[in-house]
């Protein structure tokens, strides 16, 4: 057995409480079984995301108290500014509070109505502010992208056939901008290949076209890229960054999740760009020199980064999300491989076969398991996607219920229970119906739909 080990000691804790199933069940018949619509107090292991809960680090804890905090011009914004520009050289910066900030901005500067945004795989949020704004997403993912049991180690790679097929049908002015997603959220936090990125990045400048990068699950990618990837096994998290970083004209981010704080950024060498940006940038984040964020942490964050780039302290994602997909594997439970970042997934359309896709099978998945367990998990399926213009549903071409890890928050026991669970349920899978929706928003309806026993 490969035992994944803490590179990290425990210094400060918080109480958890496993509440009764009795509670269980009302509580998430209270939150209309949206686990988005659970509260805290009655939960046991929030593995909802990994999104603004990863641990800091001491060395963060202490830099948030030697901020530097104004308004305007704190030297906090420039130790920030300075380490982006060591890590990924590139020399502009504009701070925003959180990922989906760069979408709308980037979205509003680039989109156009009748234009495309072609990508490997959408994001929800992404795919809102592109909508939104006038444009279509399309995925040119690989075949083995939506392959559920696969031994491809680049799952979330662009297909650059698709992509030059496009381009010639369509014209590069029809095109925005071409999305590279590192660790591909959707399909399971799947890793794009550094070869991937250079070939996309050379088709995007031979035609003109603005070539962004979505970095947020980054750190995942890099470890992904360091293991699997032959040819740069020998090069540094540092070096393997830099060559990344210039693949790209634009990198944004989530700082939820790259950095371990809450915030969020858009990076460029291009000066027309960054001009365009920071003019919006008052009107929807903040002043130029904090972007909506505490600027305790931005401080953070300049550690965090640096953190990143220490082989040790990313590869604690994929490991314990590797422990808990073999251990799955070995019970028979469906779960997505190879093992990606972000979290472990499981797969609702299969292990849920028996219920119609319409009745949401990744939604009634996470509902059964929160109560069964406690743990709360993040449905990726058809609820998580947009209903069609025409009113229909999009059903969604995965159903997964995502385990994820916030990063040196849960031991290895809790690891183990939430296994245990998943196997138990699995094993009495038959007890679980489908859902249907009682309560619905128009756009994102995820975050607060509410669905009932069909
Ligand atoms: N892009 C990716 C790839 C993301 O995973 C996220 C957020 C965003 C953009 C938006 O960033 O939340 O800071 O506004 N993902 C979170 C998740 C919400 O749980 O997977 P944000």
């Amino acid at each position: 057995e490969e035992i994944p080990l803490e590179m990290h000691k425990v210094r400060m804790i918080q109480r958890l409480d496993l509440v009764p199933i009795e509670r269980r069940l009302e509580a998430i018949k209270e939150a209309g079984n949206n686990t988005f619509l659970l509260y805290n107090k009655d939960i046991y292991l929030d593995m909802l995301t990994d999104s603004g809960v990863n641990a800091m680090s001491d060395n963060q804890m202490a830099a948030m108290m030697t901020v530097d905090d104004s308004y305007a011009g704190s030297a906090t914004f420039t130790r920030l500014k300075d380490k982006l520009s060591d890590i990924f050289d590139k020399k502009y910066f504009l701070p925003v509070h959180q990922g989906r900030a760069c979408e709308n901005l980037l979205s509003m500067a680039y989109v156009r109505k009748g234009t495309y945004v072609p990508m490997n795989y959408h994001f929800t949020t992404t795919k809102a502010h592109i909508m939104v704004n006038g444009g279509e997403v399309l995925e040119l993912h690989m075949s083995e992208a939506l392959n559920p049991v696969s031994s491809d180690p680049f799952k979330g790679n662009m297909n650059l056939d698709a992509l030059n097929e496009l381009i010639e049908k369509e014209g590069a002015d029809k095109i925005s901008f071409i999305r590279l997603e590192a660790g591909t959220n959707l399909i399971g936090g799947q890793p794009v290949a550094l070869e991937n990125y250079i070939a996309t990045s050379k088709i995007a400048r031979e035609n003109g076209i603005p070539f962004i990068i979505d970095a947020s699950l980054l750190a995942d990618n890099l470890h992904f890229i360091k293991t699997r990837e032959e040819k740069y096994k020998d090069h540094s998290i540092r070096e393997i960054t830099k060559l990344l970083s210039e693949t790209a004209d634009i990198i944004y981010f989530s700082a939820r999740k790259l950095g371990h704080v809450r915030g969020g950024g858009i990076i460029t060498n291009d000066e027309s760009v960054y001009k365009t940006l920071l003019e919006m940038l008052p009107l929807y984040e903040g002043f130029s020199t904090y972007g909506g964020m505490s600027t305790r942490e931005m401080e953070a964050m300049v550690v965090g980064l640096e953190e990143t780039m220490d082989e040790e302290m990313i590869n604690q994602g994929p490991l314990f999300i590797k422990y808990m997909i073999n251990e799955l594997l070995k019970h028979g439970v469906p779960v997505i491989t190879p093992p990606g970042g972000l979290g472990a997934h499981l797969n609702a359309m299969e292990f849920l076969s028996h219920i119609p896709q319409e009745e949401y099978r990744a939604g009634a998945l996470a509902s059964a398991l929160y109560i069964a367990s406690g743990v709360r998990g993040m449905e990726r399926g058809t609820v998580s996607e947009e209903r069609e213009a025409d009113g229909s549903d999009h059903l969604a071409a995965v159903e997964l219920l995502r385990l994820a890890l916030p990063r040196r928050v849960f031991t290895l026991s809790q690891v183990k229970y939430t296994i245990d669970r998943v196997v138990w349920l699995y094993e009495n899978r038959k007890l679980i119906g489908g859902l249907e929706f009682y309560e619905e928003p128009k756009v994102l309806r995820f975050f607060f739909g509410k669905l009932k026993p069909t």
